[in-house]
């Protein structure tokens, strides 16, 4: 069994007052979607097994792309740049000022992108976001002047430089046609022609990458940029020399390790070692990208909470909670959201009301139709989905930390050999996210991690981040 097992419940504090039945439920609900470390310990081998196979050849499982930034920023970059970000909740417009030292100043602002335009024509999305940047630029910036842009598009390019790639597949949602094998950098870019602009995409660069340059700019120690928010997905610095399916034009690299974006969100797409319970694979089934994406989809936030509400439906149907009712709000697909979840797992009032409030005014259940125990599955269900998620993420980067041999055991007394930037929705807001990943990995490694690895918050990857490598990017075309 794994060692936190009593914690996956409804929180202790709250006595179950429910039938046998629903206890039950919760028991099942618990192993269902518990990860032992035994199990841990097989994901993570079969973790770095996919990874080697990434860095080996093209077409692998989990794609290993190198992102062509090498080196570190040294914190002394200066100059103002553009960035872009699109591929989480909303698209932003940022400009960012570099100031050297670690310090800079940014603006930013968002701007929706409707459903529509995810799934439409990929001119019309690109059109969009040069109308937003358009708009940006007449508000904060001089539309006479030549700027360099980090354009942060998050989503699997093969990137044949700093600033072109292939778009391999859509992820989280997003399905625009005619973009997938091409090169997104060259479309925008087109359609700042059209209007205009006179901005030059420097560096297209995924969000996880921008996470770690934000970070390495105030601490070129870290490591590692971990994005856990809509999509889930983490980059690493890697010697070139093990990147073997990369042809490296020597003139044009810096260091002798480049940072690269993993796609994690792909692992195991095989269906080899993830424990796939019934509510992931209705929720796969009913997804824009069946049968891929299925890590990120056990993860990130887009998708817990339908996972979290296939569980519940479920239990629904036996007549187990809500006595068998249910609410049109519940049974839509996706209208359960994440952050509904994050209020329910940190609920620690004596009779769940934030829970009863996210129930009954949110998701429209009767008023006064769920009783303590139904709110006590409800939480014994999202605590579990949570921290499956947790443990998950922690596998992913304990296969990083493997393969890096970042953990150095014969030098008890070396702190933090690893600083991990972290950015997203479900790092920043979900209760208990950060102590469960950490306790996953204290059950992996043991209790010296603790002081081996440091998760810390770092918010502006797709502005600061992706400014600093447009920064490095004109550097280096330059030179
Ligand atoms: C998806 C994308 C990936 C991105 C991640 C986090 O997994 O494929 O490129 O980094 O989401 O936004």
């Amino acid at each position: 069994m794994g060692s936190n097992q009593s914690s996956y419940c409804y929180h202790q504090s709250n006595k179950f007052q429910g039938t046998s039945e629903q206890l039950q439920a919760i028991e099942q609900i618990q192993s269902e979607f518990q990860i032992t470390t035994d199990h841990m310990h097989a994901i993570v081998d079969q973790f770095i097994k996919e990874m080697q196979k990434g860095l080996d050849h093209h077409g692998a499982t989990v794609a290993m792309i190198p992102s062509f930034v090498s080196g570190r920023p040294t914190g002394e970059e200066k100059g103002k740049y553009l960035a872009l970000d699109l591929g989480g909740t909303n698209l932003r417009v940022c400009q960012v000022e570099l100031l050297g030292q670690g310090k800079y100043h940014l603006h930013q602002q968002k701007y929706v992108v409707s459903d529509q335009l995810k799934t439409g024509d990929m001119r019309h999305l690109c059109d969009f976001i040069a109308d937003c940047v358009d708009d940006f630029i007449s508000e904060h910036g001089d539309p006479h002047e030549k700027v360099d842009m980090g354009y942060t598009f998050s989503f699997p390019i093969w990137q044949t430089s700093i600033n072109s790639g292939e778009l391999k597949q859509w992820t989280k949602g997003f399905a625009c046609a005619n973009a997938v094998g091409t090169d997104p950098a060259v479309l925008l870019q087109d359609a700042f022609h059209r209007k205009n602009l006179l901005v030059n995409i420097a560096a297209i660069v995924n969000d996880t990458v921008g996470t770690l340059m934000a970070h390495a700019y105030r601490h070129p120690e870290t490591t590692m940029g971990v994005i856990l928010g809509t999509g889930s997905n983490t980059c690493y610095y890697e010697d070139i020399s093990r990147i073997t399916k990369f042809e490296a034009d020597n003139n044009k690299i810096l260091s002798n390790e480049m940072v690269v974006n993993m796609e994690w969100g792909a692992f195991d797409c095989e269906r080899r070692i993830l424990p796939f319970t019934m509510y992931d694979n209705k929720l796969n089934r009913e997804s824009v990208n069946i049968n891929e994406q299925l890590f990120e989809k056990m993860i990130s936030g887009m998708y817990l909470a339908e996972i979290a509400r296939n569980c519940m439906l479920h239990w629904i149907d036996r007549l187990v909670l809500f006595g068998g009712q249910s609410s049109p709000e519940l049974n839509m697909q996706w209208r359960f959201e994440t952050a509904y979840m994050s209020t329910i797992h940190g609920d620690h009032s004596p009779n769940l009301t934030a829970t009863k409030h996210v129930l009954e005014d949110i998701m429209d259940m009767p008023a006064g139709s769920t009783t303590l125990a139904d709110r006590q599955l409800v939480q014994a269900i999202c605590i579990a989905v949570g921290q499956r998620s947790a443990r998950l993420a922690a596998c992913g980067l304990a296969g990083i930390i493997k393969h890096k041999k970042m953990i150095n055991d014969d030098d008890d007394d070396k702190k933090n050999d690893c600083l991990i930037a972290i950015d997203g929705s479900l790092f920043e807001f979900y209760p208990e996210y950060e102590a469960n990943m950490m306790s996953a990995l204290v059950d992996l490694f043991g209790e010296k991690i603790r002081h081996r690895v440091r998760f810390e918050l770092s918010r502006d990857g797709s502005g600061l981040g992706a400014s600093v490598i447009a920064m490095m990017a004109s550097k280096m075309a330059k030179q």
